[in-house]
């Protein structure tokens, strides 16, 4: 069975030599036009007037648009509310909104005419901090959102010992590889062919759509793969998709657009940035009697998907522990700075970074193991007591719980106790380096919150030569979803890889599909492709058994056996084919079981939990701030793997990039609003020398208890989590260098660390 093997991405070779094609290395027609946008240079403000004639005399120059251009400017937001108007109408939100937009003969003309617009603005003032959004009410929703359980003023108060603090997590930037692009080909009778780099084929559909005024059925969307999306292509393509539809239409032309990297960084959105403060009250061991946040995260200036990512903040507060009292603020707040957007995790980390930090304040405060205080307050383990009618803050029963157990294995595997020890001894010794270390575990939930969205389509051809062709609702962004799924129809079929085509995704062959997105790729196209295979042999199972008058039909080995016959699976399918079989079909599957009220904050919103833990270790040269990780141990769950390789995968870029989001990539915006880091010489991700000396994952593989395809688990996102174990390890390495507790932030650059290294000495 193909399923669970470790087989290669499907398109490595094509990666590795160059050959993989991304929107840019499609052959254009001649006569292909080129977009790009006029950027507003201010941070909030009217457009007092706009001089556009440079820009039309600019050569190649074949239109240019601005919002007077339209009777209704289309929308770009991926939501009903219909806030992000393609270009400016009149008013600007932030520094780097499209205000013109320019469509010439080639990429570079239309990029030198998008700096030749001369706009006058009525400067107003713009808010851009915590305190200032706060101040001004300048909010998304009425008021903050809030989930209670139990009684926790009582409870903090009761409590032997209280602590207060507050941390700040930063932003960060997608830098997918291959940036923003789209092209669209005009067909006939008004049809548009899109192809975009995007997450959703289904909501560009929509969009363009919707800004063409014509049905949905006339536009299709084809995605092939993307060079990386980790959500930043969930709703960004929208403005691409649109400009290039409204062009093409009006010129007749291939139109393309591909954001400049400056312009994509200046233009697109970005994870949210937080502040969480918490007082939590606990005994002698640690133990939570009660805690309570605070989380404001600052949104930018349109809703686009800021509401579900806050509340998926607010459902991991509770991470991997048991509150029996807690209460979850959230202000989702209006500032005037690009509109931040999905990023692996969905909020979710900065959730769980809130309480992993109480973990280690408390452990600080009690002089106890880090790792002690985290297992006095687990949720328990799925079997162990009292698991029975535990509950998280939002009144889900946690029955899967198995974070006692792995967290054992780690710490034992990874040596914990004697390398901590081993640390102690060592940073006595040394005045300047001083090393650390830092754990932090995982639990995920999966499933979008938004109920309707956890579904999945998929057709499945079986061609009379028994070659087979895969078409679900799905995305490829480099995560290796498509491989896994070709796994799974090759199993149901029991026919070897290479009897199988992976296509692109495309809206005319699976419509209403959701965004690849919420790390349920595979949860839900695999088994909506198990379907339309199952529906398939079905049907050709019961041919062959009255064709042979047998009973039993099995498939496996590129063979089916029928009673005493064997045939080729292409044998097989030409002979069904020559008696009028269906061989193909649609497949179809919604997740049970789940059901959320996000206003309450009462529910199940999640089918399951994902879990893991990390333990991270790391060197800080306390003069420069200069840091490395020396070593990582990761023990994270993905079920019984698809594909064991193509998950450790998905866990070692997780881990990395979540480590990169809270040490190196810090986002400058200046007192005018202009983000300062708006490119890699001044935005440092990480590279494969920023990775772990030595880096151990293994998986916990056990099987899900629910019923998942193959009982297997999302990974894409939980292990992102993990990279917070490095700002663990950091904090651990400056809490060496002083008494007091150094509540270090986040991105922890060497700025931030020398700042808590005097913190902890003052
Ligand atoms: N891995 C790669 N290589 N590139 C990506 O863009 N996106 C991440 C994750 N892993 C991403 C990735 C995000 S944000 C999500 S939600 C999941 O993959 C989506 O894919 P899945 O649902 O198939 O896991
Ligand atoms: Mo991932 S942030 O759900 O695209």
């Amino acid at each position: 069975m193909s399923v669970g093997k470790p087989l290669p991405h499907d398109s490595a070779h094509l990666h590795v030599t160059g050959q993989a094609r991304y929107i840019d290395d499609i052959p254009t027609p001649s006569g292909t036009l080129h977009l790009a946008f006029g950027l507003s240079e201010v941070a909030h403000g009217d457009i007092t007037s706009m001089d556009l004639e440079a820009v039309r005399d600019a050569e190649g120059v074949v239109a240019v648009y601005s919002a007077d251009d339209f009777d209704h400017v289309p929308d770009c937001s991926p939501t009903p509310l219909e806030d992000e108007p393609l270009l400016s109408t009149g008013t600007v939100h932030f520094l780097g909104q499209p205000v013109f937009l320019v469509v010439a003969t080639s990429h570079l003309a239309a990029r030198k005419a998008a700096r030749l617009g001369k706009i006058t603005y009525d400067e107003k003032p713009a808010i851009f901090s915590y305190e200032d959004a706060m101040a001004a009410n300048a909010r998304f929703e009425d008021g903050p959102r809030i989930y209670t359980k139990g009684d926790p003023a009582k409870a903090i108060n009761a409590a032997p010992h209280v602590t207060q603090g507050q941390i700040d997590m930063g932003g960060q930037e997608h830098f997918y590889l291959e940036g923003q692009v789209a092209l669209v080909t005009p067909l006939e009778g008004g049809d548009m062919l899109v192809n975009s780099s995007t997450q959703h084929p289904t909501e560009i559909q929509h969009k363009v759509a919707h800004a063409l005024h014509i049905p949905m059925h006339a536009v299709r969307v084809e995605t092939r793969r993307m060079g990386g999306g980790f959500g930043g292509k969930e709703s960004q393509g929208n403005w691409l998709a649109i400009s290039c539809a409204i062009a093409a239409r009006d010129t007749g032309q291939p139109c393309k657009m591909r954001y400049d990297r400056d312009d994509d960084m200046m233009v697109t959105g970005k994870r949210h940035d937080f502040r969480i403060s918490y007082t939590v009250g606990y005994d002698n061991t640690g133990k939570i009697a009660g805690i309570a946040f605070v989380q404001m995260t600052r949104c930018g200036w349109s809703i686009d998907l800021s509401i579900p990512v806050a509340d998926r903040a607010m459902l991991h507060a509770d991470n991997a522990y048991l509150f029996e009292h807690a209460r979850i603020e959230s202000h989702r707040l209006r500032t005037n700075t690009q509109s931040a957007t999905a990023y692996r995790g969905f909020g979710g980390p900065q959730g769980v970074l809130g309480v992993e930090r109480v973990m280690d304040h408390i452990a600080a405060d009690l002089n106890l193991d880090p790792a002690e205080v985290r297992r006095a307050n687990y949720y328990s383990d799925m079997g162990d007591e009292p698991q029975d009618g535990q509950t998280t803050p939002y009144g889900m029963p946690v029955t899967d719980g198995i974070m006692h157990a792995l967290s054992t294995k780690l710490l034992t595997d990874a040596d914990y106790k004697s390398r901590r020890d081993a640390i102690t001894t060592w940073n006595k010794a040394n005045p300047i380096l001083k090393k650390g270390i830092g754990i932090s575990p995982i639990k995920f939930g999966i499933s979008f919150t938004l109920t309707h969205l956890n579904q999945a389509g998929a057709l499945v051809h079986v061609y009379q030569d028994g070659s087979i062709q895969l078409n679900h609702g799905g995305t490829e962004m480099g995560q290796g979803l498509f491989q896994k799924i070709a796994q799974v129809a090759a199993s149901e079929f029991g026919v070897n890889m290479d009897a199988i085509k992976i296509t692109a995704t495309d809206t005319a062959k699976v419509p209403n599909t959701s965004a690849t997105a919420a790390s349920s790729g595979a949860d839900l196209n695999g088994m909506a492709v198990k379907a339309a295979c199952s529906t398939i042999r079905e049907r050709m199972s019961e041919f062959l058994k009255e064709y042979y008058a047998v009973d039993t039909v099995i498939f496996g080995d590129d063979i089916v056996t029928v009673g005493d016959h064997s045939l080729s699976f292409s044998d097989a399918a030409k002979l069904a084919y020559e008696n009028r079989i269906s061989l193909s079909s649609t497949g179809f599957y919604k997740t049970p079981d789940i059901t959320w009220d996000r206003i309450k904050g009462d529910g199940r919103p999640f089918y399951y939990f994902a879990y893991g833990m990390a333990v991270t270790e790391v060197v800080l040269d306390t003069l420069t701030g200069e840091n490395r990780i020396l070593r990582t141990d990761i023990l994270h769950d993905a079920g019984a793997s698809l594909n064991p390789i193509l998950d450790v995968g998905q866990i070692e870029g997780g881990y990395v990039q979540g480590a990169g989001w809270l040490t190196t990539e810090e986002l400058v915006w200046d007192a005018s609003g202009r983000l300062r880091t708006h490119a890699p010489s001044t935005y440092k991700i990480p590279t494969a020398s920023d990775a772990p000396d030595v880096f151990n994952v293994s998986l916990w593989d056990a099987p899900n208890p629910e019923k998942t395809i193959y009982r297997s688990k999302a990974v894409g996102e939980p292990p992102f989590n993990l990279g917070i174990s490095a700002l663990m390890a950091l904090s651990d390495a400056v809490s060496f260098c002083g008494p007091n507790y150094p509540a270090l932030n986040a991105p922890a650059t060497p700025e931030e660390l020398l700042n808590a290294i005097s913190r902890a000495r003052a």
